[in-house]
């Protein structure tokens, strides 16, 4: 396994539109497993291929206490099923060192296939229906920024290409 680079806002990396995975083979495998290393390397508890500079719609989860509960959503769409809105202190692998308020539906439908390709559905409410969303979100190419105030998203962006600046 390896631990993969995660792109960081503003990366315009991080605006491209994910295509569909076709191919349930070994080299999916190889990077769910890289991906889900990578998340909890990085203490997260999502991450989509896209923040790894992979274009394809696959994301990963992890919401669990222990650290021991993967799921893995390979071309994951939802619909509401609950459209009152559960507010969370969102931060991104992507946005590293900032946590803001986003709002999002409460309750989603999800409906993925799994790494062999089997498709699956399964209702999902709390923290795993704002990562699951948020992390679709990334495959479209929106970040949890794009929620906040152009004040707010431009200071974050400053801030962290100063960093990114100082760290090259
Ligand atoms: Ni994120």
């Amino acid at each position: 396994m390896a631990i993969l680079q995660i792109l960081e806002f503003p990366d315009q990396r991080l605006r491209q539109v994910a295509s569909p995975v076709t191919s349930f083979d070994e080299a999916l495998e190889v990077l769910i497993n890289n991906m889900l290393e990578t998340m909890y390397e990085a203490n997260g508890i999502g991450l989509a291929a896209t923040q790894v500079n992979v274009h394809q719609r696959l994301l990963v989860v992890d919401v669990s206490e222990e650290k021991e509960s993967p799921q893995v959503f390979v071309n994951p769409k939802f619909e509401v099923i609950e459209d009152e809105l559960s507010e969370y202190d969102e931060g991104c692998l992507s946005v590293p060192g900032f946590y803001e308020t986003v709002s999002r539906p409460k309750g989603i439908r999800v409906f993925a296939q799994d790494k062999q390709g089997n498709s699956f559905e399964l209702e999902v409410e709390g923290i795993l229906s704002t990562c699951i969303q948020h992390e679709i979100d990334h495959l479209d190419g929106k970040l949890f920024v794009d929620y906040l105030s152009p004040l707010k998203r431009s200071r974050i962006r400053s801030k962290l290409e100063k960093e990114q600046k100082a760290s090259k």
